[in-house]
C-alpha cells in the first residue's frame, strides 16, 4: 500500500514537531502494511508555506526510510498555483498534466468546485481532490464533475474508523459502493491518529473485502488520465 496524503514530516506544518514521532509513525504505518508514504505539506495555507528544498532536507534527515519522495496539499487558489514554477506534482501524464492534491475551505460551493478543476485544467494541471467527504456534496454532482474534467478524488480512511451514523463516514461508504473515489489517504498528522487508521483499513477489510479499484496505489495516476 502507497499513502499519498499526510503532514508526518518534523516541524514543517500541523504534523509532528520531533523526528522521533515521525520515526515511529512510519514504524507503525509499515505494520499496518504500508510500503512507501509520500508526505504532502500544506502549500498556501496561511501558515504554511515550505521551502521545496527544507521539505527534502527534513526527509533526508529522517535516514533511510520508506518516505522517499513529497508532493504538497494545495490550499485551491487557482491564481497561486499557476504562478508556481516548482509544483511537485505527483507524477506528469503523457500529455504533460500536472497531477497535484488539492484541497478547500470546508464551506466550499458547488460552483467553486467546478470552476477550480476547470481552471486547473486549462492551466495544465489535473487535481486530486482530497477528503471530498468534507464538503458533503451530494453523489450526483462528484459522477458528474468526473464526467467533464480531468479530476480524482480522495477521502480518508481514517473517516471509515467514525461512528456507523456519522454522516461523512455514511457518505464515504456511498462513494465506495458507487466507485466514485480513487484513493484512500491517511491525512495523517499525528502518532495519536495511527489507531484510527487501523480502524478505518479493518472496516474497509471486512466490508469491501472485494472493491474493485485498488486504492492504495499510485497507479490511478498514471493509467487514467
Ligand atoms: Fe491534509
Amino acid at each position: 500500500m502507497i499513502d499519498l496524503h499526510s503532514h508526518l514530516l518534523p516541524g514543517l506544518d500541523d504534523g509532528p514537531e520531533e523526528v522521533s514521532e515521525t520515526l515511529e509513525i512510519i514504524k507503525e504505518m509499515s505494520f499496518l502494511g504500508y510500503i512507501e508514504i509520500v508526505p504532502t505539506p500544506h502549500k498556501f495555507h496561511t501558515l504554511f508555506n515550505p521551502d521545496p528544498n527544507i521539505v527534502m532536507g527534513r526527509i533526508s534527515a529522517l535516514g533511510k526510510t520508506m518516505v522517499r519522495r513529497f508532493s504538497f496539499e494545495y490550499m485551491c487558489n487557482i491564481p497561486k498555483i499557476k504562478e508556481l514554477s516548482d509544483h511537485r506534482e505527483f507524477s506528469r501524464t503523457k500529455n504533460g498534466y500536472k497531477i497535484i492534491m488539492v484541497e478547500f475551505s470546508p464551506f466550499v460551493g458547488k460552483k467553486e468546485i467546478e470552476n477550480s478543476v476547470f481552471s486547473l485544467n486549462a492551466g495544465g494541471f489535473i487535481p486530486l481532490l482530497a477528503h471530498i467527504e468534507r464538503y458533503l456534496k451530494d453523489d450526483e454532482f462528484w459522477l458528474e464533475l468526473k464526467k467533464k474534467y480531468k479530476v480524482f478524488f480522495q477521502s480518508s480512511v481514517r473517516t471509515l474508523a467514525k461512528a456507523s451514523f456519522h454522516i461523512k463516514k455514511k457518505q464515504v461508504i456511498r462513494f465506495l459502493e458507487k466507485e466514485i473515489i480513487d484513493n484512500l489517504g491517511t491525512d495523517l498528522h499525528r502518532a495519536t491518529q495511527l489507531e484510527s487508521v487501523d480502524k478505518g483499513l479493518t472496516f474497509l477489510k471486512n466490508n469491501f473485502a472485494g472493491y474493485g479499484k485498488d486504492l492504495f496505489s499510485d497507479k490511478f495516476l498514471f493509467e487514467n488520465s
